[in-house]
């Protein structure tokens, strides 16, 4: 049976004339890939992977120093508080400095003769929120990987542009050039706003910072990953389990399974080495409990969810997480 319209791409009929394509400006690639075209031009700037490996250099070695450090763990955010403290306190320079300039835009008063009024207050008080904001950034920047970190350190940067025209303003506001601190006010929020673009970009694009086992789940049933004799005592062994990756070890005659992608940033567990049954991440430091998969030591922030076990002819299997219990139209779960 002929159908009335051919498929996508057929060539017109002999005598109808081809219809002239109809191009959405919102189609082309330019409009729809820029984000990820400038996040590959910021990778090839020079000077940019230059100042990252020398920060690195500087940074890397101070922070395995002081890797047991609560201090720092707390930065992150870490354990305690179950997600990064960055993102949140970035919030707070932003909207200080959006309130700066919707009071300066609005104002009609002449500048006070003693002290701040209340544009100069919010700006003072963003500023030193920034302060907190760059500190926990920094700490979260020093244990990004790659791209992300030369990423991350243009972000920074612009930050620290924004930072400079806002006490810029703050200043002239103090002097009484009011229409000057109102100018760099605005150029101050323009800066941080594209500076938080590219913060967007590492968390939602590039999944910086972001629990990288919050999907994990499955095999719904038991599943074969390593022949028992295959694993040897106290040896951390990669293995894998209808596509999930999973760290196995065994100690006096017990065994664990964990997930072998590290919550924080993907470091392989299994390449980590193990005391006390607890792993130490390789890239970073973090450190899981294999028994019950909890964080005993940051940056990750999350624990790693564990696997149930067993051994059937031979095999060690392993089982992810369970659907749940049907419940029936009266409400009561049967057991
Ligand atoms: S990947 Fe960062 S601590 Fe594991």
């Amino acid at each position: 049976m002929q159908t009335g319209s051919g498929q996508a791409g057929d060539p017109p009929a002999t005598g109808q004339q081809a219809e002239p394509a109809i191009s959405s400006p919102f189609a082309t690639t330019r409009l729809v890939a820029w984000h990820g075209d400038l996040a590959a031009w910021l990778d090839q700037l020079g000077w940019l992977r230059t100042l990252s490996d020398r920060l690195t250099a500087v940074l890397g070695p101070v922070r395995e120093r002081h890797q047991d450090n609560l201090v720092l763990e707390l930065l992150h955010g870490g354990r305690w508080v179950g997600h990064p403290l960055h993102p949140a306190l970035s919030d707070l320079p932003i909207g200080l400095w959006a309130g700066v300039m919707v009071l300066d835009a609005t104002d009609r008063d002449p500048a006070p003769q003693r002290g701040l009024d209340a544009a100069g207050m919010l700006s003072a008080a963003g500023i030193l929120a920034a302060g907190a904001t760059v500190l926990t950034g920094l700490n979260d920047w020093a244990v990004s990987n790659d791209q992300d970190r030369r990423v991350g350190l243009f972000h920074g940067l612009l930050n620290t542009v924004a930072l400079g025209l806002q006490g810029a303003s703050l200043g002239a506001r103090m002097a009484g050039h009011r229409g000057t601190a109102r100018a760099l006010g605005a150029a101050s929020l323009t800066v941080t706003a594209a500076a938080g673009y590219l913060g967007g970009h590492l968390v939602f694009t590039k999944g910086v910072m972001v629990n990288r086992v919050a999907w994990a789940a499955g095999p719904r049933r038991w599943t074969r990953t390593l022949q028992e004799a295959d694993l040897p005592d106290d040896s951390p062994t990669a293995a894998e389990a209808e596509g999930r990756q999973i760290m196995l070890y065994r100690h006096r005659g017990r065994l664990y399974a964990i997930d072998n992608i590290c919550s924080h940033a993907g470091g392989l567990l299994s390449r980590g080495p193990v005391a006390d049954l607890t792993v130490t991440c390789p890239l970073h430091g973090s450190r899981f409990s294999l028994a019950d998969g909890c964080v005993s030591r940051g940056p990750a922030s999350q624990p790693q969810p564990v696997l149930p076990t067993r051994i059937r002819n031979g095999w060690i299997e392993v089982r992810g997480s369970q659907p749940a219990p049907r419940r029936p139209a009266d409400g009561r779960t049967r057991p």
